[in-house]
This record gives structure tokens, C-alpha cells and sequence, in this order.
């Protein structure tokens, strides 16, 4: 059996490396961080693997350092004494295969496999993993090999361009995943304007949500739009503007702007009048400058 090695066990690193261990895909080997504490806690969730011990003696090292540590903890592995063909993997969705540079001229095969999830807790994470995709850039036959060891683990992987622009890759994720709490909260402090709390309206908006994200992942975006934008209704549009402007202007200027976007959907979608998408788009205006 192959040894991973994981330098940065937090939550990225125990997790896919419990997950790995319990598997029986790989032994897990040295943990390293810049506190033995982390690497301690770390070796006590995952149930293996060396407190500090050397990277250098695994075949295959998980790099899941924060964004700001990468280049620093990949440029400490070019002066370790790594078995050739080692395999040297990151976890970091806004960094590419650039973040190997100071690897180049090593027989070491380099990979980014990020895992689009949110691992905020470490627990709950080995528990939800199942169905996760990991997209994998980089050398092919390691590719291939990450590609078994989730695939092992419930995970699913998709391969991307070495020259994926990975800035805009993550930017994409960051608008679908993270920005969609932030509508919520712009729904709650709205609906708190009329006096309906914070349970009540999870409670109101969770069927609906729900119902909308599956007939998008269903049917795509265009089709699964509903709303007066995308019946044209410009007079609608106004006083929602109107009114959200008066209970707190910022809550309009995010509507205006994402008010736009959506008569951009619904032309695509075909269904509303031009004349009312126009009246939308010029109206919105205003507070989008
Ligand atoms: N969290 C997510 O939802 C998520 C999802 C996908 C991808 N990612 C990516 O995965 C990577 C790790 O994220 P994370 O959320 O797991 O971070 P994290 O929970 O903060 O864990 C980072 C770990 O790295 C250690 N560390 C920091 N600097 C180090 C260094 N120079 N050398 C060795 N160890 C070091 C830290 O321990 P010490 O402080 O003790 O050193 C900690 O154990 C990032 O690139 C992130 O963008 C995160």
C-alpha cells in the first residue's frame, strides 16, 4: 500500500486522510504543521500517521496548507530528499499547477485535486463526503492514480485543462456556493423589515429554495427561472426597488444589480417582452452606479 503524507492536517487534510485511512487506500505517514498540537490532534482524528515525522519517506504528499503557506511549504519539499516519482498533490481551489514552480526540474509528479466542498467541520465532513467532486489538474498518471483513491473513498472527479485560468474557476464556485447564503440573509433582513423573524423565514423560503436549486441542477438556469423579471414585469420591479431602497438602500442596490443579471436570463429564456426587459434593465440602472 502506498504512504500519504499530509503536510497541513486541518480540515482538508484529516478529513480526506481519515477518509483514506479507513478505506484501506492509502497508509497514512507523516503529519506536519507548525504546531505539534495540530499535527497531534490531527493523527488522533484520522486513528494514524507520524506527528511531524518525515514527508520525504512517503509516496504520494497531500500539500493542504492554507492559500497563503502554499508556496512556502511546496518550496520546503524541494529540499527534502523525496523518493522520485513521489507524488506531490494541492488541495487549494484558487491556486493552479503554477504553485509547483519551485518543484520544476524534480522527477516528482505534480497535481492539484480540489475538493468542491465546504469543510468546515471535520466530522461532519468525513460524514458528507460521499458524492463530492474533486477536479484534478495536472500529471496524467497521477491524475489517473487520485482519480482511483477517491473514486475509493465515494468521491467523483472531472479533469480539467492544465491551463484552467483557475482564478475565474474558483471565482465560478465562490458566486454559486458561497454567495448563496448571502441571498438568503438579504431575504431574511428583508423579510425582518416586515417583522417576520429569522425561524419564520427560513421556514417560508426552504421549500421554495429547495424546489428552485433542483429544477436548476434539472434543467439549467434559463429554464428554471421564474419572478417578474422574467416575465418582463418592470412595474413590479419598481416598487420592490422603491421600497427596499427606504428599508435599507444597500438591500436595493444588491437587488438592482442581481435584477440586471436576470433580464439578461430572461432574454436567453425568451418569455418576457423586450420592452419590459429594457424597463427593467434601465430602471435598475440608477443603483447599480
Ligand atoms: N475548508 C474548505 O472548505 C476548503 C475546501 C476546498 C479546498 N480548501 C483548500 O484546502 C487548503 C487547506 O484548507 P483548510 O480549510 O483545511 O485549512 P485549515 O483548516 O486552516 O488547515 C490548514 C493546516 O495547515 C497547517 N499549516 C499552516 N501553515 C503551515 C505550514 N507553513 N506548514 C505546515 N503546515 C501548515 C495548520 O496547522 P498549524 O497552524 O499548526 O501549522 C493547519 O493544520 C487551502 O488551500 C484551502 O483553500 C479548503
Amino acid at each position: 500500500m502506498k504512504r500519504l503524507a499530509v503536510i497541513g492536517p486541518g480540515r482538508v487534510g484529516r478529513t480526506l486522510a481519515r477518509l483514506f485511512h479507513a478505506a484501506g487506500v492509502f497508509e497514512i505517514g507523516a503529519l506536519v504543521s507548525r504546531s505539534t498540537g495540530t499535527a497531534g490532534s490531527a493523527a488522533a482524528f484520522i486513528g494514524a500517521g507520524q506527528v511531524n515525522g518525515d514527508p520525504a519517506e512517503a509516496d504520494i504528499i497531500l500539500v493542504s496548507v492554507p492559500d497563503p503557506e502554499l508556496n512556502s511549504a511546496i518550496a520546503r519539499l524541494a529540499l527534502c530528499d523525496l523518493k522520485p516519482d513521489t507524488m506531490i498533490a494541492h488541495t487549494s481551489g484558487a491556486r493552479g499547477l503554477e504553485a509547483f514552480a519551485s518543484l520544476s526540474g524534480l522527477p516528482v509528479r505534480c497535481v492539484c485535486a480540489h475538493p468542491v466542498k465546504a469543510f468546515s467541520d471535520p466530522e461532519r465532513s468525513v460524514k458528507t463526503f460521499a458524492g463530492t467532486m474533486v477536479t484534478l489538474q495536472g500529471e496524467s498518471s497521477a491524475r489517473d492514480e487520485l482519480a482511483g483513491a477517491f473514486k475509493a473513498i465515494g468521491g467523483r472527479t472531472l479533469g480539467l485543462p492544465d491551463d484552467t485560468d483557475r482564478t475565474l474557476y474558483h471565482a465560478a464556485i465562490v458566486f454559486m456556493a458561497n454567495h448563496l447564503p448571502t441571498l438568503v440573509q438579504a431575504g431574511l433582513e428583508t423579510f425582518a423589515s416586515v417583522g417576520i423573524n429569522r425561524e419564520d423565514g427560513l421556514a417560508i423560503a426552504g421549500p421554495i429554495l429547495r424546489d428552485t436549486l433542483e429544477a436548476v441542477l434539472e434543467r439549467g438556469p434559463a429554464a428554471a427561472l421564474t419572478g417578474p423579471v422574467a416575465r418582463g414585469d418592470a412595474v413590479t420591479v419598481a416598487r420592490h426597488l422603491e421600497q427596499l431602497n427606504a428599508a435599507d438602500p444597500d438591500l436595493a442596490v444588491l437587488y438592482a444589480a442581481l435584477a440586471r443579471a436576470t433580464a439578461d436570463l430572461s432574454a436567453e429564456k425568451g418569455e418576457a417582452s423586450v420592452e419590459g426587459l429594457l424597463a427593467i434593465r434601465e430602471l435598475t440602472a440608477p443603483f447599480t452606479r
